[in-house]
């Protein structure tokens, strides 16, 4: 019988020998028809679902911390005992076992009831109403959070959207190549919304703030008044002037229904011009040759994604997407579009059926601005994710906060920290006053091939790359005054999450001799 045939692995319910659970790891198994894993911690066993709730990674080969599990894909975080998903980007618990010893042998008995939040904030202490602006990333984790922790006051997400919080990352990778359903794109269906009364308003653009009233104003609709607010409206595309080119020609990325109207194009499309080396561009390039497009890359860098992850990994990803018939045009721009004829500053000319621009992000302040918020290349939020405006909280792309691990402030725009300022921002609003401090990580994915990345290096003094990427299989340090600052990874999971760990360890303790500071 193969491997990954549950039937062929122990049966929990029949007894396992405790010396075949390694302490700080665990042994994959089954109970009845569930695949699941024990998990040791010294004498103490555990007993949970072997798949990650985000995307099924498989959680017997991640990392275990304390008495969680961490992820190896895209490392959300499970707590052992309970099953809530304590850290995205899964955002569903998996099933616990009850664990019973007799002797040196493990039994799993029955199943836990499914985690479903804490007990209710304390009357008098919780917001008398809370309003979310931004339904991303940031805004639903944060919805989700506030009602696992027991806050059953008045609950708005006001969305520019039109459509509900999206599995954005999707939108240019298995979604648009094709591989994934519409339905898997909604990070929660409607009864989510109704059961938790989240009162999810969508194409509602809020376009003022009044601080002092505490009220936003949603374009040409109604205002809602706040006790508390967090504003999670994200990045908008940077759209660039293409002389000669139309509207209906040129698209950019962020929307399900952005995804949608390229998807619609590639039905009779044969040749695309992506303007941009981002990983975004990328990954469009990518999925676009997935369905069989001709794609070229135009951008002005020489060696693509060279900025921001050194050349290395630059001459990986790109030779990664010439194996796979991508051209790349680099140090070039597009000088002018004419009809289908697309036409480069060297004068090189292609027949292209449309064309998809990933060429960076702006956050979108303007709310905040307006309203007299400190503003530093983003929204200014402190290490509780509070804005100068108490009361007023920030979190996601659109946010800059102190990163413990680098001294520096940052703003990132990547998927998991979105959600995590999200879910730290809910505890913040609630009273609670924990610090962020979580590791920034990424991932990117081209092909079969995913590029993991924590930390935050926007510049270093050398890079040292351990193992090959040509055989897809290294992890390169982003080094800066003797200190890792980050590391990026290809098939190394467990160093990712190890790392990952260690940071934290580190970011703790340094953070813990500060003081507040905007
Ligand atoms: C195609 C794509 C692929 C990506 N892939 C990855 C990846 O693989 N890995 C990774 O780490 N990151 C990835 N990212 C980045 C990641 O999606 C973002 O970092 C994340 O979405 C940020 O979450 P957010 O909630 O801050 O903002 P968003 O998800 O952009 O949400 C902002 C929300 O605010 C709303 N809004 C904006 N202004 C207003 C307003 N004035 N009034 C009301 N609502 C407003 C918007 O409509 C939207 O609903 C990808 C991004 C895109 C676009
Ligand atoms: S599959 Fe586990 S975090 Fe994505």
């Amino acid at each position: 019988m193969a491997d990954d045939d549950p039937s062929s692995k122990p049966d929990f319910t029949k007894g396992v020998s405790l010396n075949r659970i390694p302490d700080g790891g665990s042994l994959a198994g089954r109970i009845g028809g569930d695949e699941a894993i024990l998990v040791r911690r010294g004498e103490t066993v555990f007993c949970v679902g072997a798949h990650c709730t985000h995307y099924h990674g498989p959680l017997g080969d991640g990392l275990v911390v304390g008495t969680t599990v961490h992820c190896p894909w895209h490392h959300a975080c499970f707590s052992l005992e309970t099953g809530e998903p304590l850290r995205a980007p899964a955002l569903d618990p998996i099933a616990c076992w009850r664990v019973e010893r007799q002797g040196d042998q493990v039994f799993a008995r029955e199943k836990l009831p499914e985690f479903s939040g804490r007990k209710a904030v304390a009357a008098g202490r919780a917001p008398s109403s809370i309003v979310i602006v931004g339904g991303g990333g940031a805004g639903l984790a944060a919805a989700d959070m506030l009602r696992r922790d027991g806050y059953d006051g008045p609950l708005t997400i006001l969305s520019a959207d039109d459509s509900p919080p999206s599995d954005r990352p999707n939108l240019s990778k298995d979604f648009l190549a094709g591989t994934a359903k519409d339905d898997w794109i909604p990070l929660r269906g409607p009864e989510f919304y109704a059961d938790r009364k989240i009162d999810l308003v969508l194409n509602a653009h809020v376009s003022a703030l009044d601080v002092a009233q505490k009220r936003v104003q949603v374009d040409g609709g109604k205002s809602y008044a706040f006790d508390r607010l967090l504003i999670a409206t994200g990045a908008e595309p940077v759209h660039l002037d293409i002389p000669g080119s139309t509207a209906q020609q040129v698209h950019y990325l962020r929307s399900f229904s952005d995804s949608k109207a390229i998807v619609a194009k590639t039905e009779t499309a044969k040749t695309v011009v992506v303007i941009g080396a981002s990983f975004i561009g990328l990954e469009v390039a990518a999925s676009l040759r997935a369905r069989k497009l001709d794609v070229h890359v135009v951008a002005p860098e020489q060696q693509p994604p060279e900025r921001i992850m050194g050349s290395e990994i630059g001459r990986f990803v790109r030779a990664l997407h010439e194996d796979h018939g991508v051209i790349f045009h680099l140090g070039q721009t597009v000088a002018g579009v004419a009809g289908r004829k697309v036409t480069l500053k060297d004068g090189w000319t292609v027949d292209a059926d449309f064309l998809v621009v990933g060429v960076g992000v702006r956050p979108l302040t303007a709310i905040a601005e307006n309203a007299g918020l400190t503003i530093d290349r983003g929204i200014a939020v402190n290490e509780f994710l509070e804005t100068s405006a108490p009361g007023i909280f920030a979190a996601g792309d659109v946010a800059r906060w102190p990163d413990p691990h680098t001294g520096q402030r940052i703003r990132v725009e990547h998927w998991v920290v979105a959600e995590r300022m999200g879910q730290a921002a809910a505890k913040n609003l609630l009273g609670r006053h924990e610090r962020f401090d979580a590791v920034p990580f990424f991932w990117s994915q081209h092909y079969d091939v995913t590029i993991n990345y924590v930390g935050h290096a926007e510049t270093w003094d050398s890079i040292k790359v351990d193992g090959d990427l040509s055989k897809q299989d290294a992890a390169v340090s982003y080094i800066k005054g003797g200190k890792t600052l980050a590391l990026a990874t290809v098939f190394r999971d467990l160093f990712s999450l190890d790392t990952e760990a260690n940071m934290e360890r580190s970011e703790v303790q340094a953070a813990s001799t500060k003081s507040r500071d905007f």
